[in-house]
């Protein structure tokens, strides 16, 4: 029993494998939050309020329980707790204040459906407890979920409110995780970024005040990502306290902490509060979206295990195919400027180099020659294709290989066919022009009738079809917001149902076209969150394919999120790297997830022709471990010149160690250890034919740096 509530010290205690959380009601009434940490000893905590509130406490309980200091399991605007609070309702007497107290509790196996949203999968060992609150002025009733993983140490955390008052009234703010801690002892870690430059690693200790990350702009973003981590000070790779949390989610969002006047830790996680109110009719409810988090005393990497195995078997879809497809797409070597003729050299040399599909980018429909134009019209471009899209496929195909294509389903160009039908399509605010971006505007898909076109429209074009991939590009961030087809006060859902409908859009993708998975991408990683895993089986991880640069994206990418869905490609745009040793290193840095590539293929010499095929085969040899090993990181790129990591499979028989080195650096050495490795076996590095002892692992693997640059060393230690 993983969620159990014990009469004996009238807890409620949910335990995983390595992990307990701990809560109590006090006084009958509120739920208080006792434990959050390694699991022993956890039922032994005593609860926790050592300091009076200055004001205001509850007189009724004789000044100790003060909603303003101590730690709760959730707390409501405007009833004395001072600090960042997750709700905020505004009721029918037009106050936004609220004070709610606990009703009951169930608990059950499985979880609760969180219609029309992404959520993990439960399994056989999923059990949740759902605690049941109201409030009566305001006539609302609330419940909090707790669902349980225990094999992977996660938590996953939502709730909803249901107006019960015979009025409307409108949620300003709901967020879907509270947690409070006893102690402000961390440094925060988030991933900031920009295009081209996703998921930078920043950790900093955590300050008095509130500290936070968002995103206002109707997507998760490049600019920040939703997870953030708590670690202890000392925490490193292998050791120290760390608590991770994610938002399954693709919109706005925010991620609020706030180091209170007693040194308490409150962490808050959830939709936020800007482009964001709802309006609830009386009888009506709101469940948010869901977050998730983790604790692990094994330091960053425990963590990133941690949410590298929940999400691998709760969230990301099912392998569409036998083996995960390594790919060539089209978008550096040819932008939009692509045409059946040339579409067809590179199927060929794609067959010929042992890769598994085509991906043909931008370009392929409408009057689409550039980015002004043609988003919006799903048909293909007959001038490029002359026999129309079926055929060319059945002729991409007949070389023996997949065949993916490019779509953008949310936008549109102004100088298009459905802009000129449906200008009113968009988003946008009454009497307000419209920003464009890219020459392009954001669909409404906050209304159905612009959603079942899409539908409409995607099925005239690929029903019949073999596509085996779709890559759902989205290339703008939303600005003016609001929806034509929605009255002045529900403007605020817009951002919100926005999202619901692309997610309804996403789950009639992979219902309709069951044979073929999605890659994920928004300008590079613009999007690159749980609530896309959840429909896409990898995701564009950046359009910056520099090595060295992308080797920071990527690791950063592995804190938290598994190294299976970070679509990697060896990228050479017009075959500027002529020479085999540095389409080398591209491929070493592209190995730490799933394998494409992106280049004149077609064009290439015979050499780099037979480096790309040598690099497929290696690949396969490599690839059950880069998608469902183990991830352990040694150097972090923005701590030294180098990135270095190894996978692993469960028994231990097997280690993928990389070395990468940023820039040229006069002969130093550097070691490499496997803690994993056994003392006692000896290894074969199947890359050089050398044995190695397991000592030689455990004790440190000696590189020599080089002083020209690129440089890059890898090992596949086989147990003999
Ligand atoms: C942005 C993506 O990140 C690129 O890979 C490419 O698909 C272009 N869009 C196409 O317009």
């Amino acid at each position: 029993m993983s969620v159990r509530y014990d009469d004996k010290s009238e807890r409620f205690i949910l335990e995983t494998a390595n992990t307990c959380y701990v809560m109590q009601i006090l006084f009958d009434k509120y739920p208080v939050h006792l434990y959050y940490g390694k699991k022993d000893g956890c039922c032994e905590v005593s609860y926790m309020n050592p300091y009076k509130s200055f004001s205001p406490y509850f007189e009724e309980h004789g000044q100790n329980y003060s909603p303003d200091v101590g730690m709760a399991e959730y707390s409501y605007f405007g009833s004395g707790d001072f600090r960042i609070t997750p709700l905020r309702i505004k009721n029918k007497n037009g106050d936004s204040v609220t004070h709610f107290t606990y009703d009951g509790y169930r608990i059950f196996n499985g979880r609760m459906e969180l219609p029309r949203l992404p959520y993990s999968e439960a399994d056989s060992d999923t059990q949740t407890l759902e605690l049941s609150l109201s409030d009566s002025v305001s006539g609302c009733r609330l419940k909090l979920f707790y669902t349980v993983f225990p094999n992977e140490d996660v938590i996953a955390r939502y709730a909803l409110v249901e107006n019960k008052s015979g009025a409307p009234v409108t949620v300003e703010k709901i967020m879907s995780l509270m947690l409070d801690l006893p102690t402000s002892d961390f440094d925060m870690i988030s991933l900031y970024g920009a295009h081209n430059a996703e998921r930078s690693f920043q950790r900093v200790p955590l300050f008095h005040g509130v500290q936070s990350v968002m995103s206002r702009r109707g997507a998760s973003g490049h600019q920040y990502n939703p997870f953030t981590a708590l670690c202890s000070k000392n925490a490193t790779e292998r050791e120290g306290d760390v608590y991770g949390f994610n938002f399954v989610y693709s919109g706005n969002f925010l991620s609020e902490t706030e180091v209170d006047q007693t040194g308490f830790t409150r962490v808050s996680l959830g939709l936020g509060s800007e482009n964001f109110s709802w309006l609830l009719k009386e009888g009506d409810s709101f469940m948010t979206p869901e977050a998730v988090m983790t604790y692990s005393e094994k330091g960053l990497g425990g963590m990133s295990r941690n949410f590298h195995s929940f999400v691998r078997a709760h969230i990301l879809p099912p392998e569409p195919f036998e083996k995960r497809p390594v790919v060539l797409n089209t978008w550096e070597a040819c932008y939009f400027d692509i045409d059946e003729k040339e579409m067809l050299r590179f199927a060929k040399s794609a067959a010929d180099a042992g890769i598994d599909m085509l991906v043909m980018d931008d370009g392929w429909f409408g009057a689409r020659n550039n980015d002004k134009a043609g988003l919006g019209d799903w048909y293909v471009n007959k001038n490029k294709f002359r026999d129309g899209l079926k055929t060319f496929v059945d002729r991409v195909k007949a070389h023996g290989i997949k065949f993916g294509i490019w779509i953008e389903p949310e936008m549109v160009n102004p100088d298009s066919d459905l802009f000129r039908t449906h200008p009113e399509w968009c988003i946008r605010c009454t009497d307000r022009e419209s920003t464009l971006s890219r020459s392009q505007l954001v669909l409404d898909m906050s209304n159905n009738d612009v959603v079942e076109y899409l539908k409409k429209s995607f099925s005239d074009t690929f029903d019949g079809i073999a596509i085996d991939y779709f890559k759902w590009d989205m290339n703008r961030h939303m600005s003016e917001v609001g929806s034509p087809a929605l009255p002045p006060e529900r403007q605020g859902e817009t951002a919100y149902r926005y999202m619901l409908g692309v997610y309804d859009l996403y789950r009639w993708f992979a219902q309709h076209f069951p044979n073929a998975m999605i890659e994920n991408c928004s300008g590079g990683g613009g999007r690159y969150d749980l609530g896309m895993m959840k429909y896409s089986t990898q995701i564009w991880t950046s359009d910056n394919t520099w090595p060295k640069k992308r080797m920071k994206i990527q690791y950063s990418s592995t804190l938290a999120y598994p190294t299976a869905a970070m679509s990697c490609h060896v990228s050479n745009p017009r075959n500027i790297c002529a020479n085999p040793d540095e389409l080398k290193y591209r491929w070493h840095v592209a190995l730490n997830g799933p394998l494409g590539y992106e280049m004149h293929l077609p064009n290439a010499s015979d050499e780099i022709k037979e480096t790309v095929k040598a690099q497929v085969a290696a690949y396969r040899e490599y690839e059950e471990l880069i998608l469902r090993g183990d991830f352990y990181r040694i150097f972090s790129p923005f701590d030294s010149n180098y990135y270095a990591y190894y996978f692993t499979n469960a028994e231990r028989s097997e280690f993928l160690l990389s070395f990468e080195q940023s820039y040229g650096e006069s002969a130093s050495r550097v070691y490499l250890f496997i803690p994993e490795a056994d003392e006692n076996a000896e290894y074969l590095d199947t890359v050089s034919g050398e044995v190695f002892s397991g000592k030689t692992l455990t004790r440190g693997i000696e590189v020599k740096t080089k002083e020209t640059d690129p440089y890059s060393v890898m090992w596949h230690f086989v147990k003999k």
